[in-house]
């Protein structure tokens, strides 16, 4: 059944109502951590990768022995990885097999509006009605309606990538559908390098390891529980909805498996973490099985390498935030293990995976004490404007729902429009806690109610965390394309429930 999260009153941080599992969970630190297999290019031609996707239906063994229905890219989740090389484009297409229509927006690249996927811009169904209105929630069903005239099956997304090297991904972003996609399992990663960053010697090959985090919850039968979805869960008519804060399971995934172990060796590693739940935060720590605490050395933010290292002992990671970060299991005992633990969580979601240091080796990875040079440095003098917009909640055309500057989201309306080449500052305030995120710019955090930005805060970024009652400001500039993108928060559901903006560059 439903439960709203006890942690809610205790922690502020935590935002959202908690779902319960109605099957046994297994013990932590069990299943082996999978790793999402790279995605082999389909071709290349003039001097850029062709990549092909099918989105579609699959069961997966998650829990052991329990198969859950997914949507997933190319049969996975998470879906496959993409690898390229920092300024080498890439053509994705995804193909559409699922019984609902689907957006692909590449979280943090620098890309053009036209594949930056807009979230009318559907790569529909075979058979899907012309009136949506008919169609919701039928996330949960195939749709045959003869009056369906457009068929689109696949559509071309085009990426540039001439942009720093960081762990991006890639996800649905359907109008008012985005955090049941994503539940369901339409989530991958891409990764962008180059030369800079290889001769580094930071660790890499086994001991590079990106870190998908979730949370879900599963029904009796296997499938994945989510709100809309069942029927049970439904409130009536002028009872909020039952997702209007966020939707959180009771379990958590790494990779898409529950809670895991990874077995490894006594050497530096580089975990590459990325929170890609729907609306859980995560504050993360590295305990050892005698109770010491690991530093967390983070290298990186959402948009890549930091100026030099900045050491957490405990790590808050926002929904779509990206943490690049170093541990060092040199001098552990070979057989010692070390818990990766979420502070914020209660019970079973204060686990969230392990290391079992199996092997003793020899490691000549290093941290060095310069990591990158080319991080933009706007001044505030440089800023054009500084525009203010408050995320809080509010009426929406549906009913209760989220605001930015009072608004819902409609995708008829320019919410802002900025000169391409700009720098601004924004400004940005929270009721509750909002992960924000801004399409095609990266931005660096200036403060935090009057005060200097947290350690956590810095390098470029692409999503900032507001926390319940803070003023944010961030500065950017405005470059790259002209045309229409968006800002919204990244609680997939505040996300659905209207939190989103049109940004209109000219
Ligand atoms: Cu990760 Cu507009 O999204
Ligand atoms: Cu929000």
């Amino acid at each position: 059944g439903l439960t709203t999260s006890a942690a809610l009153a205790r922690r502020p941080a935590v935002t959202g109502t908690e779902l319960r599992s109605a099957l046994p969970l297994p013990p932590p630190f069990q299943v082996p951590l999978p790793v999402p297999a790279t995605l082999a290019p389909a071709g290349a031609s003039g001097g850029t990768d062709h990549y092909e996707i099918t989105q579609r239906e699959t069961t997966a063994e998650i829990l052991p022995g329990v198969r859950t229905p997914l949507w997933t890219y190319e049969g996975t989740f998470p879906g496959p990885t993409i690898e390229s090389r920092r300024g080498r484009p890439v053509t994705v297409t995804h193909h559409n097999t699922l019984p609902v229509p689907t957006v692909v927006h590449l979280h943090g690249g620098r890309t053009a509006p036209e594949s930056d996927g807009y979230p009318t811009d559907l790569v529909l169904p075979a058979h899907w009605p012309q009136t949506t209105h008919a169609a919701h929630d039928a996330g949960a069903h195939t749709m045959h309606d003869p009056r369906a005239a457009v068929t689109r099956l696949s559509r071309d997304y085009t990426f540039p990538l001439d942009q720093r090297p960081t762990l991006l991904w890639y996800h649905d972003h359907r109008m008012d559908f985005t955090a049941p996609a994503i539940w369901r399992g339409l989530a991958g990663l891409h990764i962008i390098r180059d030369d800079a960053e290889d001769d580094l010697g930071l660790p890499s090959g086994a001991r590079e390891l990106p870190l998908m985090i979730t949370d879900r919850a599963f029904s009796a039968d296997g499938t994945l529980t989510y709100p809309s979805l069942d029927p049970t869960l439904r409130l009536r008519p002028g009872v909020r909805d039952p997702y209007l804060a966020g939707v959180l399971g009771d379990v958590i995934l790494v990779n898409g498996a529950p809670w895991p172990v990874h077995e490894t060796d006594t050497a530096r590693h580089r975990l590459r973490v990325l929170n890609a739940s729907n609306a859980r935060h995560y504050e993360l720590e590295a305990v050892t099985d005698t109770g010491r605490r690991l530093p967390l050395v983070q290298i990186g933010a959402d948009q890549g390498l930091l100026a030099a290292p900045v050491t957490h002992h405990a790590l808050p990671v926002a929904p779509a935030e990206r943490y690049d970060v170093v541990v060092d299991f040199t001098g552990l005992p070979v057989g010692s293990r070390v818990k990766l633990l979420n502070r914020l969580g209660t019970g079973r979601t204060r686990d969230v995976m392990a290391f079992h240091i199996t092997r003793a080796t020899t490691d000549d990875s290093r941290v060095p004490p310069v990591l990158s040079t080319d991080l933009p440095s706007w001044r505030p003098s440089d800023a054009a404007v500084t525009r203010e917009f408050s995320f809080r909640a509010g009426r929406t055309h549906g009913g209760h729902g989220w605001l930015i500057g009072g608004l819902p989201f409609d995708p008829a309306r320019s919410d802002v429009t900025v000169r391409l080449g700009d720098v601004e500052i924004w400004r940005l305030i929270a009721d509750v806690h909002h992960p924000v995120h801004l399409h095609l710019v990266g931005f660096r955090v200036l403060s935090r109610n009057g005060r200097p930005p947290l350690p956590h805060d810095a390098g470029l970024k692409d999503t900032v965390s507001l926390r319940p009652g803070e003023a944010v400001e961030i500065i950017t500039r405005f470059d790259g394309y002209r045309g229409r993108y968006l800002f919204h928060c990244h609680n997939a559901e505040h996300e659905d429930m209207a939190m989103m903006a049109n940004l209109e560059i000219v």
